[in-house]
Formats: structure tokens, sequence, C-alpha cells
């Protein structure tokens, strides 16, 4: 089977990424640069790897809580490898935690021209729809959407999508009981629209930031060797007969 890649050539020892020198990247170019070099297939130009820097900065890490961190914390404490763990961690992210970036960033593209989104929003909340991108478990508002959507400002890269994602939260404010903050995937889906990323890499982004919180969690996990995680008994309840 013949395969076709504009991605990566090797020839003769010589390897070319996006047709860059992989010895030149490494003498020249940072990890973020080259990230957007082989995702988008040029260069960035200053204001986008400074946007996407901040965007993987934003993602690095949340807490032992979240289903990820927690997830790769239980499998290393079962003593698997640390590519095990990571995978896991990994693919304990969902539509409620690391994936909703794709499913927000199309809501907001779809919605550029909406004149009624307050009815939309409306629409879809009677409708008992969660609107990805909004909400949070501890939250009840969002700094790391805040800061971002600051920096988005400043260089450049808040256009059509971020403002739909603010008419959006501020929508949601006037009909929910709760605080529904634009959270980090709405935030990212939003500016990544309006950098021009297509919405099926964005979890690509999120992973890619994310990864070195979730290594730090299970290397933690690895050296402080607590034990077997487990839930307690107490904290189950048998309602079975
Ligand atoms: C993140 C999330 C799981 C946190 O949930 P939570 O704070 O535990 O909220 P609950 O499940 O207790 O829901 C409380 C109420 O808010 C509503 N709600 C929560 N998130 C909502 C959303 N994104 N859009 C609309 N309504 C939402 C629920 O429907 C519920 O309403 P009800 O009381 O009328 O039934 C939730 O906000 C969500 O599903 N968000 C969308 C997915 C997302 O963006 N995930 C990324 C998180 S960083």
């Amino acid at each position: 089977m013949k395969w076709e890649t504009a991605i990566t050539n090797i020839n003769k020892g010589q390897e070319v990424i996006r047709g860059k020198k992989l010895s030149g990247l490494i003498k020249s170019s940072t990890f973020t640069e080259t990230i957007f070099l082989i995702w988008q297939g040029r260069m960035p130009k200053p204001a986008e790897t400074k946007m996407l820097d901040a965007l993987l900065v934003s993602a690095i890490d949340h807490g032992t809580g979240t289903a990820s961190a927690m997830t790769a914390r239980i499998v290393s404490s079962a003593k698997n490898s640390l590519h095990t763990s990571l995978a896991a961690g990994i693919l304990a992210m969902g539509e409620r935690h690391g994936s909703a970036i794709e499913s927000a960033a199309k809501f907001f593209v779809e919605n550029k021209n909406n004149k009624n989104l307050g009815q939309t929003v409306k629409d879809l909340k009677d409708k008992k729809v969660r609107l990805a991108g909004f909400g949070h478990a501890v939250l009840t508002k969002d700094e790391r959407s805040i800061e971002l959507l600051k920096m988005a400002k400043k260089l450049g890269f808040y256009k059509d999508c971020c403002l739909v994602a603010q008419n959006t939260e501020k929508e949601l404010k006037k009909i929910s009981s709760k605080p529904l903050p634009l959270n980090i995937d709405g935030a990212m889906g939003a500016i990544l629209s309006d950098m021009g990323f297509d919405h099926k890499i964005m979890k690509g982004v999120f992973i890619a930031g994310r990864v070195p919180g979730l290594v730090a969690h299970i290397y933690e996990e690895m050296q402080n060797d607590a034990g077997l995680r487990r839930l307690s008994e107490d904290e189950i309840t048998y309602v079975g007969k």
C-alpha cells in the first residue's frame, strides 16, 4: 500500500518537515513554532507563536481532581508504565473534560452571522442541551479564558468567534440558575477558530498542552508511591439486591 504525506521526508539521512530541515529547526525554532509548522504547514508569524504558546500554557494542568489527571494517577498507582498511564489519562478526556473544544468551535463558527443568538441559546437551554465550552465543575469564572481573550484582543485574534463566545456567555447568564462561564475549552475553541485552525485538529491542541501536566502527575505518583489508589468502601453505596 502506498502512503502519501506532506508532513515529513527522510532522504539520505536528512529529515525535512513541511519543507524545513529538522537540523535547521533544532537550531533556530522554538517548540511552539515547530508545532505550528507541523500542524499548519507554514512557519507562524510572531503573533501566532505568542498566541499558540499562551494557549498551550493555559492547558498545562488543572489539578489532581480532573478526570484525566485522576485516571492517569490511578493507573500509575496500579504499577503501569508512564506511557500506559499517560494514554489512560488522555482517554479519560471527553465532551465534559478536555474535548469540548471541538464542539464549542463548531458552534461559534456556525453562529457567526446569527442575529438571534439569544433565542438560539435559549432554545438549546430549554432542550437541556449543554453548550460546549461553558460551565465548570468548580469555577464560577475562568481566569484562564479571561487572560486568553485579553491576549487575543492584543494580538489581533479576537474576531467573530470570540465575539460569539462572549455573547453566548452573556445570554447564558440571563437564563441560567448557576454561573456558566466561558471555560478553557470554549476560549481555546473560539481563539483557534479566529486564528484559522480547523475544529478537527483542536482536541490535539488541548492534548499537546495537557500532556506535560499529566506526565508531572504520573511522575509524582511514581515518586510518592503511596500505594494502590482505591475508593474506600464507605464511599460506595450498594443499591442492588
Ligand atoms: C463542565 C460541566 C460538566 C460542569 O458541570 P456542573 O457544574 O457539575 O453542572 P451540573 O451538571 O451540576 O449542572 C447544573 C445545571 O447547569 C446546567 N449546565 C451546566 N453546564 C451547562 C452548559 N454548558 N450549558 C447549558 N447548561 C449547563 C445543567 O444543565 C444543570 O441545569 P439544571 O439544574 O436545570 O438541570 C458542565 O458545565 C458541562 O457539561 N459543560 C459543557 C462541557 C464543557 O464545556 N466541558 C469543558 C469543561 S472545562
